[in-house]
């Protein structure tokens, strides 16, 4: 009930539409509902051998009677699919809304593609429940009212006889109901799970390719279906019981109808004609035809409230990371972010951080080091408050980052992060993300620092030119620069690298080590990077290990405390000293 009272209450927002809908479908009953009545007194009036004139009368009457009320059928249509589409798109917009909002770690527990489902496929079912809904509800309502009184006043005892069905097809439809629901949500949940299969090989296309995976995509595809299509056809199953069964019903209640008023004719033809006959016999008919109708709509309601539930489990979704309400004023100038006896866990994993204490020094660059899944993304997501800490404060110049607006927080952090995301535009376009009205010099200017400038250049449009979807054109390499070039373009007082340069060459990686330390002045910077050639300038060092800090200082200091990090280090310029002996030998074997 609470599903469908919140569904209607969109259609309430047009009331005019709405209202507009429902009269229209009054009327065009209403209308339709004389029609017997009018026959009866024209088979009347012919069997009285009455003049001719009153028989074309009685037809020209009929006539009107069905141009009016399909001309309101046809007004009902138009009212009715505008009603519709503004509600489809007020529904679409606001789910859509709502995923903008929710935070990363709704996504975590989710596939794309069983969200677009809900977005696409549930909000329609939805939809079509609400709008066919109320139009045959409303429809069939004004016919069962409406033809119940013309026929009681025209034979009490003989309605009786048009209504014996009708209670064991009431007790029948609060059955289907009330199972239904199960099986088409099984239906909703299984097309959920193709849908989030296709989306996933085509994103995967090129690992499927070349890991010749296409029999075991198609497998896992043709699995899928198959329980799509057995759990469409369990729920048709009972449909296709529950709709013959009813109508046979109904067609028991036009037999003992023709019975029984048959019966009546025989035994008194001048109470109950032959004309009165045919007008019950149409108006019956018209009684069980908004009552299968019905069912049709309990089939509708039902099917719509599963995917209802669906959608409205995306618009009631908890957002754990909120926007305060009366979000502080974001300070100006150099920041300076504080991690006080942070704990945090993924949710159902160990914490990833345990009482964890750091202070990025306004103006500072401050480098994480440390083995793979360290937690070194993590503290850069918590900085961003991408998710809220377990326990503990993330601080922003004294204020707990909490008690500011989550889009001034962004605003004042430039991330490149670890795994480069770019929209499906040109070059360009995706520069403006950072900063709307960059003029085509701010753009060269970034694009330069970031070493771009000359492959951007090279391309067949230059900065012009499409990258296909997540910049899927581009080289890894080249997507990373020209996510630091946005980044250089948005110019933010709060700069987070995480691993910006992991995947260009140690020549390119030099050049924008050069546009980088620009960056890096007069900002606060967080630098998360494997190769230590790259931090070596940075005000501090931190190396982070189970959950906590191992060792901090500057690269000078780390090196004479001869740790992990002098370990590391050492490790890191062997290699390189491995590689320059050999060219010195080689040197040395030319020189001979
Ligand atoms: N969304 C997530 N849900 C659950 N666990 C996660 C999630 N993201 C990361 N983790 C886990 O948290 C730990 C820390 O991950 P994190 O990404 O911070 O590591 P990292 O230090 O950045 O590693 P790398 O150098 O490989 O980038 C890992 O053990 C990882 O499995
Ligand atoms: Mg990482």
């Amino acid at each position: 009930m609470n599903v469908i009272w919140r569904v209607s209450k969109y259609l309430f927002r047009y009331p005019g539409l709405f209202f507009g809908t429902l009269a229209l479908a009054i009327a065009m009953t209403g209308l339709q509902i004389w029609i017997p009545n009018q026959i009866q007194s024209i088979l009347e009036g012919v069997q009285d051998s009455a003049a001719i004139s009153k028989l074309w009368m009685g037809i020209g009457t009929i006539a009107l009677l069905y141009f009016g009320s399909e001309m309101a059928n046809g007004l009902r249509v138009i009212l009715n699919n505008t009603l519709e589409q503004k509600v489809l798109m007020d529904m679409r917009g606001e789910i859509h809304a709502k995923l903008l909002q929710l935070p990363v770690s709704f996504y975590d527990q989710r596939k794309s593609g069983e969200i677009s489902s809900r977005v696409i496929e549930d909000v329609n079912n939805v939809e079509r429940a609400l709008l066919d809904g109320t139009e045959i509800g409303t429809r069939a309502l004004v016919m069962l009212i409406g033809v119940t009184i013309v026929l009681f006043s025209k034979n009490a005892f003989l309605a009786w006889f048009v209504f014996l069905p009708v209670p064991i097809l009431l007790v029948l439809g609060y059955f289907y109901a009330k199972h239904g629901r199960k099986y088409w949500k099984k239906v909703r949940v299984a097309s959920g799970d193709l849908n989030s299969l296709l989306v996933e090989d085509i994103q995967g296309n090129r690992l499927i390719q070349t890991f010749g995976l296409q029999k075991r995509e198609s497998a896992r595809f043709y699995q899928r279906a198959d329980t799509l299509r057995n759990r469409m056809l369990a729920a048709m199953y009972r449909w296709a019981v529950y709709n013959p069964g009813t109508n046979f019903l109904t067609n028991l209640g036009t037999v003992s109808v023709i019975g029984v008023g048959g019966y009546l004719i025989l035994n008194d033809a001048s109470d109950f004609g032959f004309p009165a006959m045919v007008a019950f016999l149409m108006l019956a008919n018209m009684i069980y035809m908004p009552i299968g109708q019905l069912h049709q709509l309990n089939h509708l309601i039902v099917a719509g409230k599963a995917s209802g539930e669906r959608v409205f489990e995306v618009l009631d979704a908890k957002i754990d990371v909120e926007d305060p309400a009366h979000p502080k004023a974001f300070p100006e100038g150099l920041l300076e972010f504080d991690f006080r006896n942070v704990t945090f866990q993924y949710p159902e994993r160990p914490p990833v951080l345990q009482d964890f204490n750091l202070t990025l020094a306004p103006g500072k660059v401050t480098a994480l080091v440390g083995h793979t899944g360290a937690g070194k993304s993590t503290i850069a997501n918590l900085a961003m408050r991408s998710y809220d800490t377990t326990k503990g404060v993330v601080t922003i110049n004294g204020a707990d980052i909490r008690e500011f607006s989550l889009h001034d927080l962004h605003q004042q952090i430039g991330h490149v992060a670890q795994d480069p995301f770019l929209f499906e535009g040109t070059v360009r376009e995706n520069l403006l993300l950072a900063k709307e009205d960059a003029t085509a010099d701010e753009i060269e200017r970034a694009l330069r620092g970031s070493s771009a400038w000359d492959f951007v250049q090279k391309m067949p449009d230059g900065v012009d030119t499409n990258i296909g979807e997540k910049g899927i054109r581009l080289s890894q390499g080249e997507k990373q620069r020209l996510t630091i070039a946005r980044v250089l373009l948005k110019n933010p007082p709060m700069v987070i690298l995480d691993e910006a340069t992991a995947s260009v060459d140690t020549i390119t990686e030099r050049q924008i080590q050069h546009a980088l330390e620009n960056l890096m002045s007069e900002r606060t910077v967080l630098v998360i990077a494997h190769r230590l050639s790259t931090i070596r300038k940075a005000d501090q060092i931190v190396v982070l290990e189970n959950g906590g800090i191992l060792e901090q200082g500057t690269h000078d200091e780390l090196l004479l405390n001869n740790g992990r990090y002098a370990n590391l280090w050492l490790h890191q310029v062997d290699v390189i000293q491995e590689y320059e002996d050999e060219e010195f030998t080689r040197e040395k074997v030319a020189d001979r």
